[in-house]
């Protein structure tokens, strides 16, 4: 398995009460599956997305890149797996205002020198549709072209799986396709994609669909 999440619980305190964001939830990726997520609002999936990642830990319960429990390693090997093995599409937009386009792809490289590299950048450009975008800035792109730009990001560490929570929401139908239809490639070229979806349109792409409810993952549409 390339990700796998072993009875994972996360509490939150709301209220002044402990409730389960995740509760025990078991599953699993592996290189070129694409899953999708879907659940209501509130039912856990970004807590989910967030702990597969390693950007949070659960409070009990392990998850597992590639046999390696994230609760074993230490925060530099942790955060090469975050900056190599996984590319995160974060839900809402996570651009830099005062960075070009295409610094916003390369930004990965600022934190790991190694991966500058302008050709690549511009390939991925060029995939995500965006390339004619490289030298504008954020506040000049529409809400598509900002969501290639977290995209055409994640995508830039060639990660092995692509993490993404809600990335159509908001987009046009033809975006949407398109959009998909990138994940679609990048998983027939063997990167897992996990996506959250509220868009029921989108679930056919993936081959499982997993139901979020109140912390729990079941499979299927529910
Ligand atoms: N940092 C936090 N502290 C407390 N409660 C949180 C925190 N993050 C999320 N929650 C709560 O956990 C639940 C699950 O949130 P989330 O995972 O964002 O759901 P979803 O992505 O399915 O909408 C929600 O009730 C939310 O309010
Ligand atoms: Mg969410």
């Amino acid at each position: 398995m390339l990700l796998e999440l072993d009875h994972v619980t996360k509490e939150y305190i709301r209220g002044g009460k402990k409730f389960f964001a995740l509760n025990d939830v078991c599953f699993g990726i592996d290189k070129g599956d694409f899953y999708t997520i879907i659940g209501r609002s509130g039912s856990g999936k970004t807590t989910l997305l967030t702990v597969a990642a390693g950007l949070a830990a659960p409070d009990s319960g392990d998850v597992v890149f590639k046999g390696k429990k994230y609760s074993e390693l230490s925060d530099r090997e942790l955060s090469a797996i975050r900056g190599n093995g996984i590319g995160f599409i974060p839900q809402g937009l996570g651009t830099v205002p005062d960075l070009t386009v295409i610094d916003n792809v390369r930004l990965p490289s600022f934190i790991y020198p190694e991966k500058a590299d302008d050709t690549r950048a511009l390939a991925i450009l060029e995939k995500t549709g965006i390339a004619d975008l490289a030298q504008s800035y954020p506040n000049e792109l529409s809400g598509g072209e900002l969501k290639r730009v977290l995209i055409a990001r994640a995508l830039f560490s060639q990660p092995e799986i692509l993490i993404a929570d809600e990335p159509t929401a908001d987009l046009d139908r033809l975006t949407t396709e398109e959009i998909m239809k990138l994940f679609s490639e990048l998983r027939r070229d063997g990167t897992a994609v996990l996506l959250v979806t509220h868009e029921m349109d989108t679930i056919a792409y993936g081959d499982k669909v997993f139901t979020c409810e109140s912390g729990r993952l079941t499979e299927g549409k529910q």
